[in-house]
């Protein structure tokens, strides 16, 4: 076959800070799908890319021809509104879990797409295959079936779904350009715009334990996608979001979903609540639905009623106890005084080396791992009280979690509690 154009050619326009057009994109990614553009090539390209950027029109080229790569769902059968939730990923967020319940009791149906963890960041799938029988494998046609039935499904994105950004992603994840806006914002848009979702909306997060650690980059980012979504005629918010602290009191994969529950059943930390309320209301809108009251909908049991079908329809038992991990280790406070920071990311790092994580996409995790908090920021703390439990099957990897948690905890003078916002900006 001949091409059209040449890889070697494409790499020096960016190279040299110059603009793609429409049909050179649109065969790059054709091209690199099929095998015509070697790694080393698209390597180089995405390197060129990080470093010189793409305008507007480019990244909803790239965007675009990412999604021709594979299918696109249509929920249009359905007849009512659909709205679905992405967030960039944090320590402790669980989010997820009950929202999309909480957000079909108004009868908006919520598609789900969901991964796995890596590195120190949690994978919704892998939280939720810590209910006994739970299936995270759908076929598109009993994802259609349980969105008509129950109204809310979590599950794994099936192998059709925009597969130019599955072998992009991969070859960025080792090549140092998972970084790149233009490439983040088109990776997650083109999966979610395939995903055929009638709106989005986006939880970006902001800090140590965030892809993005300054604000800055990540309003950038929040900015890029929202236009991205808006020129695919999804209607799509985002929200700028704390990742300093994690969410809520655990990180893990089973503790995680026991907090969850709480979460539906009215009660759970006030943070999580919070976060899942205002998803709730700025989904909702999205979709249409006014007046809707979704922390009524959490005090009175509605959004458990669809939680419990929603785990029973993927073969889950909601009732089930959770695995438990075999052997815990209680770190106390050093000092009296105020907690004033516990960071993120050496939270989610102790909970990855517990084995709540995965460092290859192969590992396996132990559902019951992880990190539980006894205390956040704001509160005031004795010294010698619990901090956090320390959770594993595997006694042996306490030693590293600890050494990830030597300077995350910061306590100060009764005077100096911190302002705490969680939700830093609204961007549409
Ligand atoms: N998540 C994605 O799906 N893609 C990225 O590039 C980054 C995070």
């Amino acid at each position: 076959m001949t091409e059209a154009f040449d890889a070697v050619d494409i790499i020096r326009i960016k190279r040299d800070h110059g603009t793609l057009s429409p049909e050179q994109i649109d065969w790059t990614i054709d091209a690199y799908t099929r095998g015509a553009i070697a790694d080393e090539q698209m390597a180089a390209l995405n390197m060129a890319i990080l470093l010189n950027g793409m305008d507007r029109a480019e990244i909803s080229r790239w965007t675009a021809a990412m999604i021709a790569s594979g299918e696109r769902m249509d929920f249009s059968s359905l007849g009512r509104p659909t709205s679905d939730k992405h967030s960039t990923g944090g320590v402790g967020d669980k989010i997820t879990l009950p929202l999309a319940p909480l957000v079909a009791v108004f009868g908006v149906a919520v598609p789900q797409l969901s991964g796995r963890g890596l590195g120190h960041t949690g994978g919704t799938l892998d939280k939720l295959e810590s209910i006994p029988g739970w299936q995270a494998y759908l076929s598109n046609e009993d994802m259609l079936r349980q969105l008509a039935e129950v109204g809310a499904v979590i599950c794994a994105a099936g192998t059709g779904l925009a597969p130019a950004d599955k072998k992009l992603y991969a070859l960025r994840d080792v090549t140092g350009t998972v970084e790149a806006i233009p490439l983040i914002a088109s990776s997650i848009m083109s999966k979610k715009i395939a995903e055929g979702t009638g709106s989005l909306v986006l939880d970006v997060k902001v800090g140590s334990g965030a892809f993005m650690k300054d604000e800055a980059r990540a309003r950038e980012l929040a900015e890029t996608m929202v236009a991205l979504g808006k020129d695919a005629g999804v209607n799509t918010v985002a929200l700028l979001t704390d990742m300093n602290t994690p969410l809520g009191l655990t990180a893990g994969n089973a503790i995680e979903v026991e907090e969850s529950v709480e979460v539906l059943a009215g009660g759970g930390p006030s943070d999580v609540v919070e976060l899942t309320v205002r998803l709730a209301e700025e989904m909702l809108a999205c979709a249409g639905v006014r007046d809707a009251d979704p922390a009524a909908a959490l005090r009175d049991g509605r959004a458990m009623d669809v939680w419990n079908r929603m785990i029973e329809a993927q073969g889950g038992n909601p009732r089930a106890a959770l695995p438990v991990a075999k052997e815990s280790e209680v770190i106390l406070a050093p000092a009296d005084g105020v907690l004033v920071g516990l960071d993120a990311l050496a939270v989610g790092v102790a909970a990855w080396r517990l084995g709540a994580g995965r460092a290859r996409k192969e590992d396996q995790v132990q559902a019951g791992a992880g990190v539980r908090m006894h205390a956040k920021p704001g509160a005031t703390v004795r010294a010698g009280e619990p901090l956090m439990t320390l959770l594993t099957d595997t006694p042996d990897r306490f030693e590293r979690a600890r050494e990830a948690l030597a300077e995350a905890v910061v306590i100060a003078p009764e005077e100096s509690r911190p302002a705490q916002q969680l939700i830093i900006d609204r961007i549409a």
